[in-house]
């Protein structure tokens, strides 16, 4: 018989989010008339705007033609690859070194195999899940772990993000040649590192020789000019970073699939070789692109009006923040984000995060995400998702501030 994989075997029983929902299953189960409303999961809910749905449309279209029909794009559409350097970064790349995907998450997985099991690994605790878990996958997180585990993975540094250090990990802590996964604005505590943090990260980087995975998927939710929108503001991070992007929170492409990776070439591992090299063969052989239509969409997204469009999607995502931000206010809860990120991260000191949590939905039938999946430092805090209808999220916040 086939062996199992060992390293799936040290994964956490359960992921967070099919946990949310079978415990959300549960209830509506045992409360057939309640009428449960979502601010747990980072899913998008509002339609793709009319201008990017055209944008898909052509690229349909274009498949249905033979004089502009196309099959795999590899890294993707050239055009696709000048307009992200062009509305991103100022042109500082050449589209050699940006990869279209079939989004970020995926992308991180790829990185995860790129790397394999032989680097050590540092995360922001909390953080997004396949940091930690898509390293286990392949070996990078120590042997430990398993259902059993709640302390973390030997071989991961967990760098606490707390109220205490206003969300920006002790850098000090980052062992020698590690993989480092930071993401900003941070899903889930919703903080936005300004220049000097990201400097310091940058330092600490170079100094450490480790390679940054800088997770930027929320950057269109940045509304304060003075923080930075790409790793690549600060000097010298093209030496030591990768940054992935996606489309899927800022022109809702959740479900379309598309994003990217900048892999720039002044990046290089231990003995000398090229990361952009290596990445480009490991893509070549366990990627076949992101859907055509799907990079036509993004192509839209990236025009002035497409622009437009995604400043209006995330403007009203970030409003229902502030709704958000403004019950928890009034109901004298501390939190963090919801300025420049769709995430607000609530602080119940001295409480366990999945009996807050279970208390939202028993007494508000509101489900939320606990904190504690994120890592050991998110115990006694709730995530809130501003991912939802006007009415909903209205409703929501009145049920939380009439008790
Ligand atoms: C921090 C972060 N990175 C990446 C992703 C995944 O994005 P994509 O849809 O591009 O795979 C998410 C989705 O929730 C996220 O929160």
């Amino acid at each position: 018989m086939v062996k199992r994989n060992r390293n799936i075997a040290r994964l956490r029983a359960a992921y967070l989010f099919p946990e949310i929902a079978r415990l959300r299953r549960e209830f509506a189960g045992l409360h057939p008339n309640a009428k449960i409303i979502s601010m747990g999961v980072g899913n998008t809910t509002e339609p793709i705007l009319h201008h990017i749905v055209a944008g898909l449309t052509e690229g349909a279209r274009r498949l249905g033609r033979a004089e502009t029909y196309s099959g795999y794009a590899d890294e993707g559409l050239a055009e696709l690859r000048e307009r992200i350097s062009s509305v991103y970064y100022k042109n500082a790349f050449g589209i050699d070194e940006i990869f279209i995907s079939d989004g970020s998450k995926c992308d991180i997985g790829r990185l995860q195999t790129l790397f394999g099991p032989d680097v050590n690994v540092a995360v922001q605790d909390p953080s997004y899940p396949v940091y930690v878990d898509g390293s286990v996958v392949v070996g990078a997180a120590g042997s430990d772990g398993g259902a059993s585990q709640s302390a973390g993975y030997s071989g991961v540094s967990y760098l606490p993000c707390t109220p205490e250090n206003n969300y920006f990990p002790d850098l000090s802590k980052i062992k020698n040649d590690s993989v480092i996964y930071f993401c900003s604005p941070n899903n889930p505590t919703g903080a936005t590192a300004d220049r000097h943090q990201l400097s310091a990260l940058v330092d600490a980087a170079l100094r450490t020789g480790s390679i940054i995975v800088y997770d930027a998927a929320y950057s269109d939710y940045i509304r304060n000019p003075a923080l930075p929108r790409t790793i690549y503001e600060i000097p010298d991070a093209d030496k030591c970073a990768i940054e992935v992007n996606s489309f899927s929170k800022s022109a809702g492409f959740t479900g379309v699939r598309l994003g990217w990776s900048v892999v720039p070439k002044d990046l290089y591992f231990a003995g000398g070789e090229s990361v952009n090299a290596d990445w480009s063969r490991l893509t070549a052989t366990i990627f076949n692109g992101a859907s055509n239509i799907a990079q036509y969409g993004g192509l839209a997204a990236l025009d002035g009006e497409g622009q437009s469009e995604i400043r209006e999607m995330t403007d009203f995502y970030l409003e229902n923040a502030g709704l958000i931000r403004g019950a928890l206010k009034a109901l004298k809860i501390t939190c963090a984000g919801g300025d420049n990120s769709p995430y607000i991260w609530a602080h119940f000191p001295g409480r366990a995060s999945w009996d807050v949590f279970a208390e939202l939905l028993e007494k508000h039938y509101i489900v939320t995400t606990p904190g504690s999946g994120f890592g050991p430092a998110g115990e006694s805090f709730i995530r809130f998702s501003a991912f939802g209808s006007r009415a909903g999220i209205e409703e929501a916040c009145e049920r939380l501030t009439k008790g």
